[in-house]
């Protein structure tokens, strides 16, 4: 059976890319327009941390071998303070308190988390986090790998009680904004 944990703690490249998609240069900036505090969940080696200079960023992930390279990447992108935390949201809670962050970023994860997963997930990040940006996967199974799951995320964002701001499809990805009271 797949176990998300030792595939991405196995998986060389978190990602096929290493530069930012244009529909994460898009939604970021915009969405943390004012913010000082960042959480990422699912940051990889930092692909995304280009856009967090002059912030406060926690990156949270529970694949070790990418702590290094996303240290990395938070110094070249001039972060302002940076936490690294190796967590398995499965086995507890994060350390954090509720809404101890301003913004919350789940950027291409959903996609590769299990139902239960992917509940477990945007409860964590929406109780940590006063809002949450998602970009993911928002297309068909036709074809997909084994570690990629369709979700029906309105559905999703019903069972955890979230709020939504905003909802969007572009292409085959969605884009949405929540938060969780
Ligand atoms: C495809 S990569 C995306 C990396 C980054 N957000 C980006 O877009 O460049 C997915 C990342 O999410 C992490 N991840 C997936 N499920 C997770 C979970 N349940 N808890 C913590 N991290 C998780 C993986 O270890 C991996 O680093």
């Amino acid at each position: 059976m797949y176990d998300s944990k030792t595939y991405w703690n196995n998986r060389p490249n978190p990602n096929k890319g290493t530069k930012p998609e244009n529909i994460d240069a898009r939604h970021i900036p915009p969405f943390l327009v004012g913010a000082r505090s960042v959480v990422e969940f699912g940051p990889g080696v930092g692909r995304m941390y280009q856009f967090y200079k002059g912030l406060n960023v926690t990156g949270i992930d529970f694949a070790k071998q990418y702590e290094d390279a996303a240290t990395q990447s938070a110094i070249a992108a001039g972060v302002s303070m940076y936490t690294h935390r190796i967590h398995d949201v499965h086995e507890k809670p994060t350390p954090y308190k509720d809404n101890q962050f301003e913004k919350g970023l789940l950027i291409k994860v959903l996609l590769h988390a299990p139902h239960f997963e992917a509940v477990r997930i945007l409860k964590e990040v929406g109780r940590i986090a006063e809002e949450v940006l998602v970009i993911t996967y928002g297309g068909t199974q036709d074809g997909l790998a084994q570690h990629c799951f369709v979700h029906d995320y309105e559905e999703l964002l019903e069972d955890v009680g979230a709020t939504v701001h905003e909802f969007k499809t572009e292409g085959n990805q969605v884009v949405f904004k929540y938060s969780i009271k």
